[in-house]
Order: C-alpha cells, then sequence, then structure tokens
C-alpha cells in the first residue's frame, strides 16, 4: 500500500468563505492536499517520510520522528493523528490561543509547553521522559487519553487569601482559606455524586453524608475531636478551622467515614471510578505522610473530569501533582488545640 504523509491545511478555503481566521493543520498519513501551505521546515522528520513512497510499510507501524520544535501558533489547530516523536531537547509550544488536538502516541523525550489548549483524545498517549509544562491552568489540558509523561505544575499564587495552583484551588495543612470564604457545597460537586449514583443504578448509596462546612462549623467539629481524643489524634484526621476542603465546598465525604468502607463494594466503586466524574480520593492510604491525613477512603475532592483523570493515572496525590509535597504538612502551633 502507498504511504504518504503530509501536512494538510484543510480549512484555508473555508476560511476564506466563512471569514473565520482560524486554521487547521491535519498532520497524518493521508495524502496531502495542499503542499504550498504546509510549512515543511517545522515538521520535516529525521527519515522524510512526508515523501516517502515505502510499499511495504505498515500505515499504523512506524511513527513519524520528529527532529525539529513545533509551533502551534494563535489562531491555529494542529491535529496529530500519527505517532510522533519529540526527541530531547526539542519543543512542543501550544501558543495562547493555539489547539493542538492529539489523536495519536506522542513520545516526549523533550518539552511540551501549554500556553493554548491540549486535547488528548480517548485513544491518544502522552509517554516517555520529556516534560509537560502547564503554563498557565490545568483547564488548558482537555485529557479522555493516557498521559505517563511527567506533567509540571506552575508556581502556587495567592488570590484573596485563597491559593491556586494552575488554577487549581490548593487547601491543606499548609494553606489555608479565609475565614468567610465559602457558601455551600460547589453544584459540580452534586452533579457528580448524582451521576455515580444514577450510572450505578442506585444499588449503592453513595451520598454525601458531609458536604459543605464554614469555618465555625469545622471550628467545632475540630474542637470536639480534640476533646474526645486529644489534639495530636485530632490532627491526623480533622482539619485545623480554615484548612479544610469541605469549606471550599470541593469536597464530600461518602456515606461512612469508617475506614471499613474501604473494604465495602461501594468503597471500592469509589476509589477506582470517582475520577470519571471528577473526583479523586484525596487522602490516599499510602500518601499519609504527605497529606498529613490518615487514609480517609470517603473523602472525595472535585477537580473537573480533566485533571482528576490526570491526577488518578499519574498515582500521585494532590501534592504530589501540585509539587507542593517538599515539605511535610503540619499546622502551625498557634492553630492547634481547642479555644
Ligand atoms: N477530614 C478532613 C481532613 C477535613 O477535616 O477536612
Ligand atoms: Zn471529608
Amino acid at each position: 500500500m502507498k504511504r504518504k504523509y503530509g501536512i494538510v491545511l484543510i480549512c484555508a478555503a473555508l476560511a476564506l468563505i466563512s471569514g473565520c481566521t482560524e486554521t487547521t493543520i491535519v498532520l497524518n498519513n493521508s495524502v496531502a492536499q495542499s503542499d504550498e501551505s504546509s510549512d515543511n521546515s517545522q515538521f520535516s522528520t529525521a527519515d522524510d517520510p512526508q515523501s516517502s513512497t515505502d510499499e511495504s510499510s505498515d500505515a499504523n507501524s512506524e511513527p513519524i520522528v520528529e527532529n525539529n520544535n513545533i509551533t502551534v501558533s494563535t489562531g491555529e489547530v494542529l491535529e496529530i493523528n500519527e505517532n510522533i516523536v519529540c526527541e530531547e531537547g526539542k519543543e512542543i509550544l501550544i501558543e495562547n490561543g493555539g489547539v493542538l488536538e492529539l489523536n495519536a502516541e506522542l513520545d516526549l523525550s523533550g518539552d511540551l509547553y501549554i500556553e493554548g489548549k491540549l486535547i488528548i483524545e480517548e485513544n491518544a498517549k502522552i509517554s516517555g521522559s520529556g516534560v509537560i509544562h502547564v503554563i498557565n491552568s490545568f483547564d488548558d489540558i482537555d485529557c479522555k487519553g493516557t498521559v505517563t509523561a511527567k506533567i509540571d505544575a506552575p508556581e502556587p499564587v495567592e488570590i484573596d487569601g485563597v491559593t491556586y495552583v494552575g488554577g487549581i484551588l490548593l487547601v491543606n495543612k499548609k494553606y489555608s482559606l479565609p475565614r468567610t470564604y465559602g457558601d455551600g457545597l460547589r453544584p459540580e460537586v452534586s452533579e457528580a455524586i448524582k451521576a455515580m449514583r444514577k450510572d450505578t443504578g442506585y444499588s449503592m448509596s453513595l451520598r454525601a453524608s458531609s458536604g459543605y462546612r464554614s469555618y465555625e462549623t469545622q471550628e467545632w467539629w475540630y474542637n470536639y475531636y480534640c476533646e474526645r481524643d486529644g489534639v495530636e489524634a485530632a490532627n491526623t484526621y480533622s482539619a485545623v478551622p480554615g484548612h479544610s476542603e469541605h469549606q471550599a465546598g470541593l469536597a464530600a465525604d461518602i456515606t461512612s467515614t469508617e475506614l471499613s468502607y474501604a473494604n465495602t463494594a461501594e468503597g471500592k466503586w469509589l476509589a477506582a471510578n470517582c475520577y470519571k466524574y471528577g473526583l479523586i480520593i484525596r487522602y490516599p492510604e499510602d500518601k499519609v505522610d504527605i497529606t498529613g491525613y490518615i487514609y480517609e477512603p470517603w473523602h472525595v475532592r472535585y477537580l473537573g473530569k480533566s485533571t482528576a483523570k490526570l491526577v488518578h493515572d499519574s498515582g500521585l496525590c494532590l501534592e504530589e501533582f501540585l509539587e507542593v509535597d517538599e515539605e511535610f504538612l503540619e499546622f502551625d502551633e498557634e492553630f492547634l488545640g481547642v479555644d
């Protein structure tokens, strides 16, 4: 079978007709329709497969070997439909306003910088020893596929007393919320829980036994636990007021708060599936030394489907994923204890 790689500019005529300024470039194994519109220097390959007419090659077997940088410019959509390699020392830059849609495998040994939008479709994959750099927001990634390459998060920023990393609100033993922050469970969290219940045919209870908790409610519970079990023990499972994700309206305790929940059919289902609904198990069993909390198989945190999938697939806890795990998390002394 004849094989010819090409960069196909498919939108130019449409753009002229419709006045649309967006340009779509498709990098795939189809026959080029418009060679003059291709920026071949940007996509030329080590063995120049664009001009290949190798009769024996299998259309799915040979990746395009990318040995040049790729820039997806503002107003441009680049669809990659053929496996591609980004070698060490090379980079792919998606500029602000640019879109890269990946429908194949990207073997990344270099760097991928995301300022625009990266869409990783269901069967697509980014693997390799390279790094994906999120410059602005994790919302710039729409991941339905698989990512095993390392993701580099931007630095934390504080806005009105709330800390965000790549747009993700971060609250833990180190980062707090203002006393007045929060006003209820966010609709996206209740929608996610509703969807889980519906998809399991209402066969499991999967209800939020605790959702939003104000600063004052958290304070009441924290003090109660301190009196009951002592400060040291309380700190392993209850957040000091101002430090709970429940105050952000982004977390819920599903059904139980017993450790044995992890061994129930529902607890197992939740652990295996909640990421599909945009939720993660926030305090995993093997991350106690990083989160500073005991395993809470019931406590889910909403991140949105794409980010939850990336975190789930990474096997990291949120602190590791956001690269804020450099120090063991402990509450400040001044907050501790009963009033
Ligand atoms: N149980 C979690 C850590 C909280 O109190 O927010
Ligand atoms: Zn909780």
